[in-house]
C-alpha cells in the first residue's frame, strides 16, 4: 500500500484523475540520483544538529547507498502511485530502512527546497556536457577556417553580393557567437551556484541544520539568501533556457548558410555522404538534413523557453505547483542539444569547400565598388562624389555586361576626368582584384588574411579556459 507525503487530515485518498495529473515520475525520475546526493548531505546535517544518532546515521547512509544501486540496477524504479521521484525515493527508502529510521530523513526539509536544489544540480551538471558540445562545434568550424587559408568568397548583405571576404572570416563569425555562447554558461553558473538547501517549504528551518555544510556537500559554494526566493525563484532555470534556445539559433544561422551553399545554384559545398541523407523515390538526391533539423529544432528550443518565461510570468511567491512544469522544458531542451551537436560538428568537420568557385564569385557582382570609392578617397576626392563615380562605372559595367575589372584605362579616365589626373585614373586598377581588396581590410577585426589568421589564435586562447 502506498503511503502519501500527506494523509493526516485527509480522509481519502487522491482521485485516480487527480493523481494522473499530478504525476511527474515520468520525467523527474532522472533527478533521482541528485535527489539521493541531496539525502545524503540532509541525513548528515540531521546528525550535526543531533536529530540522528551517530549510529543512525551511519546506519542512514548505509540504506541511502543500497537505495542508490537499487536505482542504478533497475531494481528500484517509480510504480504507477508515486506522484514524484522524491514521493518514490521515500517509498523505497522506507522499503529499505524501516519507517522509524526511514521516516526520520524528511524533518527539516522539503520537496519545495529539495525539488528547487535538484534542478539547479542537474542543470550546473548537464550545462557542462552542453559546453563540452558546443566547444566541440567551435573546433570544427576552426579547423575548417584554418583548411580555408586565403580563399575569398562572395560577402553578401541583403544576400546580395557586397564586399569579398574570406571564407574563413565568414565561418569564424559563427563561431565567435558559440563561443559568448560558451562564456555566458560560465557566467550562468556563477549566478546558480547557491543551494536553495534548507529554505524548507518557504521560510527556512526551525531545526538549526547547517545549510552552507549541505550546499558544500553538493557542489554549490553559498546558500541562497533568502528562503523565499530559493523555493520559488527559476530565473537561473529560465536563463539557462535562454542560452540553450541561443545555440540553437546560433547553430541555426549557420545551419541557413551551410543549406544555401550546398545548393545546386550556389555549389560552394559539398557535405560528407556520411553527414547527408538520400530520397526514397529521386536516386539523385543528396540532402542536408543534418543543417535542416538543427535549424528545425531551434524552433522547439526557442519554444521551451517561451513556454517556461509564460509558466513563470504569473506566479505569486513562493511555491506554486506550476514550478513543476520548468523540468520538462530545460530536460528537452538539454536532450535535444545533445542529439543535434554531435552531428552538426561532424558535418562541419568533414564539409569540402569548392575553392575556384567559390574564388570566381567573390569579386562579381561588381562587389569591388568600394574599393574604388575608397581609392578615390585616397585620390583626395570627397566619399560623397567618389560614391556617385564609383556608381557610375557599375552602371557602364552593368550597362556591357561586364564586370568592374573589365573597364578599361580609357573608361576610367572618362569618368574620373572632373576628379582624377588622366595619368593617375588607371592606377585604380590596383585595387581591382579580389585579393587586393581583401588584404586592404586590415584594420583589427578585418578580413585581411593576416587579421584572420589573428583573430583565428584569438578564437583558440578564447576557449582555452573554457
Ligand atoms: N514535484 C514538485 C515539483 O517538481 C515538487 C513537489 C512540491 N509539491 C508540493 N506540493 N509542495 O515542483
Amino acid at each position: 500500500e502506498h503511503l502519501a507525503l500527506w494523509g493526516g487530515r485527509f480522509t481519502s485518498g487522491p482521485s485516480a484523475e487527480l493523481a494522473r495529473l499530478s504525476k511527474s515520475t515520468q520525467f523527474d525520475w532522472r533527478l533521482a540520483d541528485d535527489d539521493i546526493a541531496g539525502s545524503r548531505a540532509h541525513a548528515r546535517a540531521l546528525g550535526r544538529a543531533g536529530l540522528l544518532s551517530t549510529e543512525e546515521l551511519s546506519r542512514m547512509e548505509e540504506c541511502l547507498d543500497e537505495l542508490q544501486r537499487q536505482v542504478d540496477s533497475g531494481r528500484f524504479a517509480p510504480d504507477e502511485d508515486d506522484e514524484d521521484e522524491a514521493t518514490a525515493l521515500e517509498r523505497g527508502l522506507l522499503a529499505i530502512a524501516g519507517d522509524e529510521l526511514g521516516g526520520k530523513l524528511r524533518a527539516g526539509r522539503s520537496r519545495n527546497d529539495q525539488i528547487a536544489a535538484l534542478i539547479r544540480m542537474w542543470l550546473r551538471r548537464h550545462a557542462r556536457v552542453v559546453a563540452g558540445l558546443t566547444l566541440d562545434v567551435v573546433a570544427a568550424i576552426i579547423e575548417q577556417s584554418r583548411r580555408a587559408g586565403d580563399v575569398a568568397m562572395p560577402g553578401r548583405t541583403h544576400m546580395q553580393h557586397a564586399q569579398p571576404v574570406l571564407l574563413a572570416h565568414q565561418l569564424m563569425a559563427h563561431a565567435w557567437s558559440l563561443i559568448r555562447d560558451l562564456r555566458r554558461l560560465v557566467d550562468w553558473d556563477a549566478r546558480i551556484d547557491e543551494s536553495p538547501y534548507g529554505s524548507g517549504a518557504l521560510a527556512g528551518n526551525t531545526l538549526g541544520l547547517d545549510p552552507q555544510a549541505v550546499a558544500k556537500e553538493l557542489g554549490f559554494s553559498k546558500v541562497v539568501d533568502n528562503s523565499i526566493d530559493g523555493t520559488s525563484s527559476r530565473d537561473t532555470t529560465a536563463e539557462f533556457s535562454f542560452i540553450a534556445a541561443m545555440i540553437g539559433v546560433d547553430l541555426s544561422r549557420l545551419s541557413e548558410e551551410i543549406i544555401i551553399w550546398n545548393s545546386q545554384e550556389f555549389g560552394f559545398v559539398t557535405l560528407d555522404d556520411a553527414y547527408s541523407t538520400g530520397s526514397s523515390i529521386m536516386p539523385q538526391k543528396k540532402n542536408p538534413d543534418i543543417a535542416e533539423l538543427t535549424r528545425g529544432k531551434a524552433g522547439r528550443l526557442i519554444g521551451d523557453l517561451t513556454g517556461l518565461l509564460a509558466t513563470l510570468k504569473g506566479l505569486p511567491t513562493a511555491y506554486a505547483r506550476d514550478l513543476q512544469e520548468d523540468k520538462e522544458a530545460v530536460f528537452d531542451q538539454v536532450d535535444t542539444l545533445e542529439v543535434v551537436m554531435p552531428a552538426f560538428a561532424g558535418m562541419v568537420r568533414t564539409m569540402v569547400f569548392h575553392r575556384e568557385r567559390l574564388e570566381s564569385e567573390a569579386p562579381t557582382g561588381f562587389a569591388l565598388a568600394t574599393d574604388i570609392a575608397e581609392w578615390l578617397v585616397k585620390q583626395g576626392v570627397p566619399f560623397r562624389h567618389a560614391h556617385e563615380l564609383s556608381g557610375a562605372c557599375v552602371k557602364t559595367a552593368e550597362s556591357r555586361g561586364v564586370e568592374l575589372l573589365d573597364l578599361s584605362d580609357d573608361d576610367f579616365r572618362t569618368i574620373f576626368h572632373d576628379f582624377v589626373p588622366t595619368d593617375r585614373a588607371p592606377m585604380v586598377h590596383e585595387v581591382l582584384s579580389t585579393s587586393g581588396s581583401v588584404s586592404a581590410r586590415n584594420g583589427k577585426g578585418g578580413t585581411a588574411p593576416e587579421r584572420v589568421a589573428e583573430q583565428i589564435e584569438s578564437a583558440v586562447d578564447a576557449i582555452a579556459p573554457l
